[in-house]
């Protein structure tokens, strides 16, 4: 079985790119002016201060940003200063900004001036943020860049932390050398709870690549690590009051009491908040290795290596369990200091309560009509104990039944109609359902799925205020310590923009060409979402000289978990968490930026009606790569037991590069495609794109486009080519 939301997240289909439409310069009206457009005639030019806002790659795009004359060159002179409330957190953010800074330009830097005067960005707080980060901070800051100089400005080092982040991205290289161009900013965040939830449980994920991605977290304004620590895979915490959950349920892979304080400190000093689940009563193997006692079924129990949802399932009839949940919570919630504790509660298949006689009289003699019942008496329990250690239990949509306290907050994994509902009743909500990045979106995707949209969008004023905001997804049954940065970055941005910037921010294109740009920025912080994929192609190829393979490897994406694992079960195999992630579609990216480029330059070619010679001649040149680098590689696969299961792909990239020259050939010489050839030639886009050995060749659709408009009359065009 599969985990039921991933289930139905995957069957949504895969639309076709989600382009903008709209001329450049009218996107780039739109989205920089906010203004609707009357006529067409007003795209006609764009003020110098749009234009210089065009060149800007700072993601979240800022609530508020005036272009202003001229750019503050970055030089070995370059200082900062404080001024204002400081501390050691803000001293220690304004050495990592220098070093940062250092690093994406290469300049080497100074440290601090201590003159406030001479020093180029001065930095004023007015004072302290909370010792422990709480959502309800003023996180704003105001950043004006002249061509003199720079000031800062922010209530709290929250806003310093932030305005950091966009500083460092306003620098680019110039004619002139590196420079921040001159800007005038006012930002605040649209929602006060911006994070990533992260599956430790299924794949372990090192300290070290948690460190590395709350960088990335930071970068991008995020304010929230949700860890998801438990789950029937593995247990992930030290525990001193009862050790043998992660001495018997973790296999020796687990974070000590002494990391999670370093990353918990680790985590404030960039602004990010570690908010712990621990899943429970359903999705809690692990936990039963070491203390069976807390099944509903006698066990024995061992760490479940598959993935889905399984039988085991806390025995909520039971006093000791809530003793022992009682002891385990004031444990955790000593150690997490957030205000919030995530207690799962997801996917209860119910089946071990119905075989447990003992617990069917239980839910007789209290009157608990069916499982979801008894599962809500067990929640109302343990909200008490969470309450009882001064925290606000958050948990899965499931959570919300009759009982339940207004603190609470429902994560929705079931979409804004179910958030809608709770905050109809007074519940506070953050939305994942659309941020479920093992769902192998595409960033666009994810980047038009709003938190106030569809039926929260209905909701009064008052109750809109209780949509927080959301939180990315990262489910780890396919992700490893090896890719896992390339399934978060960069789309983790694009949800980033989403739930930081104004709702009116919607331009895609100038969503891609910022992420794009956020990419090479997150290599330099240490991230390794382009470098992994490098090694792991290595790896593949079994040599440095990997280009056939890399050329195929840009052009393909990942099929869906739930396309994997249906591909799986009709193969007779089942993937678990010993298997190895080692193939092309562990390696590859969600997201394919040469797909993205070609369908752009597709698009480009047909609404110039065919006119548009150098697209044609970069559509020429690349179905011409694809036919012939099928030879080049399947000499390759030949021997390669990981590459076999490419051939038939690098065999349809070929014919899809045949396609493509024919129908420019028919385009040239003005003849429409006959019908039985565009008939053959769809077969293959067909077979084409089906996936196969768990990946999709991205480019099929848009080669259909060309083959579609090739079979038109070419006097339909008034191609003059
Ligand atoms: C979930 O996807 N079951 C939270």
């Amino acid at each position: 079985m599969l985990r039921a939301g991933r289930m139905s997240y995957s069957t949504y289909l895969r639309p076709r790119r989600l382009r903008m439409t709209l001329p450049l310069p009218l996107a780039l009206l739109i989205l920089f002016s906010g203004i609707a457009l009357a006529h067409p005639s007003q795209t006609a030019e764009l003020s110098s201060g749009q234009q210089k806002l065009a060149r800007i790659t700072v993601v979240p795009w800022p609530a508020d940003i005036q272009a202003g004359a001229g750019q503050l060159p970055i030089t070995q002179s370059f200082s900062i200063s404080l001024t204002g409330y400081s501390d050691a957190r803000l001293e220690r953010a304004g050495e990592r900004f220098l070093r940062n800074l250092s690093r994406q330009t290469g300049i080497p830097l100074k440290e601090y001036s201590p003159n406030a005067a001479s020093a180029v960005l001065v930095v004023h707080t007015d004072r302290a943020s909370l010792p422990v980060q709480d959502m309800d901070e003023d996180e704003s800051y105001t950043l004006d860049v002249t061509s003199s100089g720079a000031k800062l400005n922010a209530p709290n080092p929250l806003g310093i932390l932030h305005g950091f982040e966009t500083f460092l991205q306003l620098v680019q290289a110039t004619p002139d050398g590196f420079a921040a161009p001159a800007v005038h900013i006012e930002d605040k965040p649209r929602f006060p709870w911006r994070g990533l939830s992260m599956d430790v449980s299924r794949h372990f994920i090192s300290f070290e690549a948690l460190k590395r991605n709350i960088d990335g977290l930071a970068a991008v304004k995020m304010n929230v690590l949700h860890l998801h620590l438990s789950d029937d895979q593995g247990f992930r915490v030290e525990s001193k009051v009862f050790p043998k959950l992660q001495e018997l349920g973790s296999d020796g892979l687990y974070y000590t009491q002494t990391q999670i304080r370093e990353l918990i400190e680790y985590a404030r000093d960039r602004g990010i908040r570690i908010v712990p689940e621990f899943d429970m009563p359903g999705h809690s193997t692990s936990w039963f290795v070491g203390y069976p006692e807390l099944g509903s079924a006698p066990g024995p129990y061992s760490i479940e290596r598959r993935w889905g949802i399984f039988d085991p399932v806390m025995d909520p009839t039971r006093d000791e369990t809530y003793k022992f949940l009682d002891k385990f919570i004031g444990e955790m919630t000593a150690l997490f200091p957030d205000r919030y504790f995530h207690i799962g509660g997801d996917e209860v298949n119910g089946k071990q309560w119905d075989a447990n006689a003992g617990i069917q009289e239980f839910m007789r003699a209290h009157d608990l009509k069916d499982d979801a019942a008894l599962q809500q008496y067990f929640t109302v329990r343990v909200q008490k104990i969470v309450s009882k250690h001064h925290k606000f239990m958050i948990g899965w949509d499931e959570i919300l039944g009759p009982g339940m306290p207004k603190d609470i907050v429902i994560q929705s994994w079931r979409g804004q109609d179910s958030l809608a509902a709770a905050a109809q009743q007074g519940y506070r909500g953050l939305l994942s359902s659309g941020y479920y990045l093992d769902g192998m979106w595409h960033a666009s995707q994810h980047y038009a799925v709003d938190p106030m949209s569809n039926a929260d969008a209905k909701l009064t004023s008052d109750q809109q205020k209780l949509i927080l905001g959301g939180e990315a997804c990262m489910w780890a049954e396919f992700a490893s310590e090896e890719n896992i940065d390339s399934r978060l970055w960069p789309r983790t941005a694009a949800i980033a923009e989403r739930l930081w910037s104004p709702q009116r921010v919607q331009d895609v294109d100038s969503m891609y060409r910022r992420i794009d740009a956020l990419s090479w920025r997150l290599e330099f912080l240490g991230l390794t979402h382009r470098s992994s994929y490098t090694a792991m192609l290595g790896r593949l190829a079994g040599t440095d000289n990997m280009a056939p393979l890399r050329l195929l490897g840009d052009l393909l994406e990942p099929a869906s978990l739930h396309t994997r694992e249906q591909a799986a079960i009709k193969a007779g195999e089942i993937e678990t968490s010993e298997t190895p992630l080692n193939r092309m579609v562990d390696a590859i990216p969600p997201e394919s930026e040469s797909a993205r480029d070609f369908s752009a330059t597709v698009n480009a070619f047909v609404a110039s009606k065919f006119t548009d010679a150098t697209a044609e001649s970069i559509l020429r040149n690349t179905f011409a790569s694809w036919q012939q680098n099928d030879g080049q590689l399947r000499v390759r696969i030949e021997g390669n037991s990981l590459l076999r299961e490419l051939a038939p792909i690098s065999r349809n990239l070929a014919l899809l590069g045949a396609s493509g020259l024919q129908a420019l050939n028919y385009i040239d010489n003005k003849e429409p495609a006959p019908d039985g050839w565009k008939a053959a030639q769809l077969v293959i886009i067909n077979q084409a794109q089906a996936p196969q050995a768990d990946v999709l060749l991205g480019v099929a659709p848009s080669v259909e486009a060309l083959v579609q408009a090739s079979a038109n009359d070419p006097s339909a065009y008034g191609a003059s080519h």
